[in-house]
């Protein structure tokens, strides 16, 4: 089953071309189907450029639609096991589904083009998703070329509001580390969120929640960028933790600190916390 959001679309298109049926937002996206397929297929016939993740479990390349001129992200999942086949709808499906969710949500992320999965057997070889390609620069490269002051500015002032919208939308991104942050070089307004396979959303507002995403971000940069010490995190935790409208008490550092020692299984990241009351 293909996304409801896409389903329901008026403009949703379901076809099967070169054994991979589909589901498109738009007519437009047809002509490409059949490539990107083949590029999935061999992936040593991507231009090595375009490539953004190749291993095992994952093809994430640029694609670029000569007959529209448009430049798409495909992000594959190759799925050879058979406990992952036969939760397929964890994979390409639930990422499609929760870039949907989020934008519905008014959350700035990649827009999604389609969604495709291959089967032999009835069983799932791989899924797909096609969404747009981004042209931000990742907070990686970011966090990488400034010194201490303006890497805890950056913190603060475009990545503490994305966190805080996603507080505000009740969304809990359980994989956002600087590679799933893309910040736009003309307008913070822009700044987008990407990699949504793991993500729950739940109805009002969890600031445990939001500590909890805080470590986990805090968790991904440890030791990685040298501008980052572990007393300017605890500043910027604080710092979002005020601007989201709480004050930091015991229990809220208790979950960022544990957190931010700990990786936490993907069940528990997902269950998120309590509620605000
Ligand atoms: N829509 C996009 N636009 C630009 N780059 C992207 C996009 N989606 C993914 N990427 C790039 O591909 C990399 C891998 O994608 P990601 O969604 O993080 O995969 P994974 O689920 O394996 O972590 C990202 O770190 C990013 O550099
Ligand atoms: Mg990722």
């Amino acid at each position: 089953m293909p996304p409801k959001e896409l389903v329901l679309n008026n403009t949703s298109l379901k076809f099967v071309e070169s054994g991979v049926k589909w589901w498109l937002t738009d007519q437009r996206w047809k002509q490409a189907t059949s490539e990107i397929t083949a590029c999935i297929l061999n992936p040593e016939s991507i231009d090595p450029d375009k490539i953004l993740k190749h291993s095992e479990r994952r093809l994430v390349f640029q694609y670029f639609a000569a007959d529209t001129g448009h430049t798409f992200v495909v992000k594959a999942f190759p799925l050879s096991l058979l406990r992952h086949r036969l939760k397929h709808q964890k994979y390409a499906y639930s990422e499609a589904k929760h870039l949907l969710i989020a934008k519905n949500k008014g959350l700035q992320v990649p827009e999604v083009y389609g969604y495709g999965l291959r089967k032999k057997l009835g069983l799932v070889l791989f899924n797909v998703v096609l969404m747009q390609y981004v042209d931000h620069f990742s907070l990686i490269d970011f966090l990488r070329l400034k010194n201490a002051n303006e890497c805890l500015e950056i913190l603060k002032q475009r990545v503490s509001p994305l966190f805080i919208k996603m507080y505000h939308a009740g969304v809990n991104h359980i994989d956002c580390d600087p590679s799933a942050i893309f910040l736009s070089k003309n307008d913070a307004l822009e700044d987008m969120l990407i990699d949504f396979q793991y993500v729950s959303f739940y109805q009002g507002k969890s600031v445990q929640t939001l500590a909890a995403q805080l470590g986990y971000f805090t968790w991904s940069v440890r030791g990685q960028y040298k501008f980052l010490s572990r007393k300017d995190l605890r500043q910027w935790f604080e710092y979002t933790i005020n601007s989201a409208g709480h004050e930091c008490n015991d229990l809220l550092w208790e979950i960022y600190e544990e957190n931010s020692y700990k990786l936490r299984s993907i069940k528990q990241r997902l269950a998120g916390y309590e509620l605000d009351l």
